[in-house]
């Protein structure tokens, strides 16, 4: 990978992100070339995801420049693609699991133990066994335990490696109340107990490192409650001492609408080196949009057009299905015409193919007016993206193209409607 040259330029300071052409804090979703676009929905047909890892090595870059001195794990759990992971990988970065299935996608995209943390969250008995089985192998990787149950299920599984005790700071933050988790009774152990669990688990682990998450999709006044998390991880770490890593979370913010200005990452970890304070530990950041969420976009075909009074349905075949963040969050995500990008505006509703009202990939928002068959790109859908795809309404997964150096190869085959259908049995009576 490359670094940050002398100069430090990689780390562009400029609020509108436009300073360093070379690696822009932010790319929008303007800046994607609308025929290059428009040829990829060609090609390879819609709903498509493409993915640009070029981009996603700018996003590593400017990551390992703003904490040079940190552990930058990606969180693979909002672009898990094999070739995502590897060029995380390549780029140096290591890499925090959520389930067994990661942790697997991980060791299978070149990922070493050491750069490996499985956060086991009420971990199934299915996910503990896998684990604990291929850390015999990789003996390495860390895992993260939120909860003296879990500890206890480690130890009866003969685990004795290296365990890191997740923390509940009793401080979150986040773009929705949903994705706020720092100060949510289901992650972590009470903040005023994690000390006596810690001491409790070294009779039998290597406690390696402490962990808090404040929450994804943090930006703003949001910021003030991630840096206090981090001073009471640092006020944690001084008083059990001896610990490898103190592991602040991710949860880097991204601006999705077109007027945000992007995070001040070089800011941030500033601020949040400051917080930690004179820890004798390394300090470790968990992005997973970061890296991920502007590298992608999603390509959706319009085939209905409908006019109403106060707007206009635009049916397009991509909704909450493969995209479920404007439903679920009420998540905004830019929305452009790439067939005719400069035509006239008119105020349309996107909808999707699903029978339910939620799924809507934007309302009343000024597009330039839509036409049966033009290709619409909807933006930083990089993450949790294809990631919290569905098949309900059995509706077959997109594709999914990634894009490196100018070329581009399927990185996922559309799903066929065959698929859905292959994991019925012919066992239940009748
Ligand atoms: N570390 C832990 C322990 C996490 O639970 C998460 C996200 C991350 C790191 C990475 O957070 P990020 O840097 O990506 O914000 N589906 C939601 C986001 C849920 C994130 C859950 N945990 C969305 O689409 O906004």
């Amino acid at each position: 990978m490359t670094g940050p040259d002398d100069s430090g330029a990689i780390a562009a300071r400029d609020p509108d992100g436009r300073e360093n052409a070379d690696n822009p804090p932010i790319r929008r979703l303007e800046d994607w070339d609308a025929e290059a676009l428009l040829a990829l929905a060609d090609e390879y047909d819609t709903p498509l995801y493409a993915i640009d890892l070029d981009r996603v090595r700018e996003n590593c870059e400017r990551l390992r420049a703003a904490f040079p001195d940190a552990e930058v794990r990606y969180a693979a759990k909002a672009h898990t693609g094999r070739a995502v992971l590897e060029t995380v990988r390549d780029a140096g970065m290591a890499a925090e699991c959520a389930a067994a299935g990661e942790v697997k996608r991980a060791l299978d995209a070149g990922f070493s133990g050491d750069g490996i943390q499985y956060t086991a969250v009420n971990p199934p008995a299915r996910d503990l066994d896998y684990v604990v089985e291929r850390w015999g192998e990789h003996p390495d990787l860390t895992v993260t335990a939120g909860a003296t149950d879990t500890i206890d299920r480690l130890r009866e599984r003969g685990f004795d490696g290296r365990l890191c005790v997740r923390v509940n700071p009793g401080v979150g933050a986040g773009h929705h109340e949903k994705v706020r988790t720092g100060a949510n009774a289901k992650f972590g152990v009470p903040y005023d107990r994690a000390a006596a669990v810690v001491d409790a688990a070294r009779a039998d682990f290597d406690v390696v490192g402490i962990h808090a998450h404040a929450g994804s999709g943090i930006s703003g006044d949001d910021l003030a409650n991630h840096r206090e998390l981090v001073r009471r991880m640092g006020d944690l770490a001084r008083e059990v001492g001896g610990l490898e890593f103190v592991d602040v979370g991710g949860g880097f913010g991204v601006p999705y609408r077109e007027d945000e200005p992007p995070l001040d990452l070089d800011a941030v970890a500033d601020a949040t080196r400051d917080a930690l304070g004179d820890a004798d530990a390394t300090l470790a950041v968990e992005p997973g949009r970061y890296v991920v969420a502007d590298a992608g976009v999603l390509l959706a075909r319009v085939n209905t057009v409908k006019e109403f009074p106060d707007t206009t349905v635009v049916g397009v075949d991509a909704g909450m299905t493969t995209l479920l963040r404007p439903a679920m969050y009420d998540a905004y995500h830019a929305i452009r015409n790439v067939t005719d990008p400069n035509g006239p505006a008119i105020p349309v509703t996107v909808a999707g193919p699903i029978c339910e009202s939620a799924d809507v990939l934007c309302e009343d928002r000024p597009l330039s007016r839509p036409s049966r068959g033009d290709v619409l790109a909807v933006g930083n859908a990089g993450a949790y993206g294809y990631e919290m795809s569905s098949t309900y309404n059995s509706r077959p997964r997109p594709a999914e193209v990634a894009l490196s150096g100018g070329r581009a190869g399927l990185a996922r085959r559309r799903e066929r409607l065959a698929d859905l259908t292959e994991l019925e049995t012919d066992a239940p009576p009748n």
